[in-house]
C-alpha cells in the first residue's frame, strides 16, 4: 500500500528505487518457487521486483516455520535454482541471486545455473572479511552484497566490530565514524553494503561515504583485524535431520 500511493503520487518512481525480496526456505519445492514471489509480489502491490534471492541454501516443510530439527527436508537446489531461472525469465525477478552460499556452494551453484546468479548476500564487514568469497565473486562477475556491514551492533549477534581499535584509529585519522570506516571498507572492496538504522542522524551519517576514501596505507591496516563469523547457524544443523551435520558443512570450512 505504502509503494503504491508513493508511486501514484509521484514522491518516487518505481524506476527509482531497488527493491530486493527473499525465497523463504519453506518454498523452495520447485513448484512453491513461483507462489512465494507472487505472494510478495501480491503483499506489496508490485509488478516485479529488482532482484530476488535464495535466502539460504537448506530447505523446511512447506508450510513451516521456524528453523527446528522436524522440519528440514533434504536439499534440491539445482531445481529450486531452474525454479528461480523461470522468475528471471518471466521478468517478475529483474536478477536472481542467492544468499548465505559459501565459495563452494557459489561454485558448484555456477556449475549448473543456466542463468549465473547476479549477487551472493552474506555477512561480511571487517570483522569477517570473507576473502575467498570475495575473490570468487570478482573473478565471477557475481556482485557481493553485505548484510551486518556494522557487524549488527545493536542485535542479538553483539557484533563488537565497530569498537575494533584498528577501526577506531583509521576514523580517528580520516575524521569519520567508526560506522563510517567499516561502510566505506565495504565500497572499497567494490561490494554493497546494507547497514540498518531507525536513526535519522545514522542514516545520513551512513550514506556520506562517496566524497573521501581510505587510503592505501590505512587499507591494509583491516588485514590485523581478528576475524569471527557472527551469523553462525547453529539452528541449521542437526546430526540426522539436516542435510548439514555440522557448522563446517553449512559454511564448507568458511567458519
Ligand atoms: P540504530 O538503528 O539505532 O541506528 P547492521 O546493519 O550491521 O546489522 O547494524 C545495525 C545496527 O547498527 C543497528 O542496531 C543500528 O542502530 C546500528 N547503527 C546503524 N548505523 C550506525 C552508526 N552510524 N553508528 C553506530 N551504530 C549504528
Amino acid at each position: 500500500m505504502a509503494l503504491k500511493e508513493l508511486f501514484s503520487t509521484g514522491v518516487v518512481k518505481r524506476s527509482e528505487i531497488w527493491i530486493t525480496s527473499k525465497l523463504w526456505c519453506n518454498d523452495h519445492a520447485p513448484e512453491d518457487v513461483s507462489k512465494g514471489l507472487s505472494k510478495t509480489l501480491e503483499d506489496l502491490q508490485l509488478d516485479y521486483v529488482d532482484l530476488y534471492l535464495m535466502h539460504w541454501p537448506f530447505r523446511t516443510k512447506p508450510g513451516s516455520s521456524g528453523f527446528n530439527p522436524e522440519v528440514m527436508v533434504p536439499l534440491c537446489l539445482p531445481e529450486t535454482w531452474s525454479a528461480m531461472e523461470g522468475l528471471f525469465a518471466s521478468g517478475q525477478a529483474r536478477a536472481i541471486g542467492v544468499s548465505n552460499f559459501s565459495t563452494k556452494k557459489l561454485e558448484k551453484l555456477l556449475g549448473y545455473a543456466k542463468v549465473p546468479p547476479s549477487v551472493n548476500q552474506v555477512e561480511c564487514h571487517p570483522g569477517w572479511q570473507q576473502p575467498s568469497l570475495h575473490n570468487l565473486c570478482k573473478s565471477t562477475g557475481i556482485h557481493l552484497s553485505a548484510y551486518s556491514p556494522l557487524g549488527s551492533p545493536g542485535s542479538w549477534l553483539k557484533g563488537e566490530t565497530l569498537k575494533e581499535p584498528t577501526i577506531i584509529e583509521i576514523a580517528e585519522k580520516l575524521n569519520k565514524s567508526p560506522a563510517q570506516v567499516a561502510l566505506r571498507w565495504g565500497i572499497q572492496n567494490g561490494h554493497s553494503v546494507l547497514p540498518k538504522s531507525v536513526n535519522e542522524s545514522r542514516l545520513k551519517e551512513n550514506i556520506s561515504l562517496f566524497d573521501w576514501c581510505i587510503p592505501q596505507d590505512l587499507f591494509s591496516e583491516f588485514s590485523k583485524i581478528h576475524q569471527k563469523r557472527l551469523l553462525r547457524g547453529e539452528f541449521v544443523v542437526h546430526e540426522t535431520c539436516s542435510p548439514y551435520k555440522s557448522l563446517e558443512e553449512l559454511w564448507d570450512g568458511e567458519i
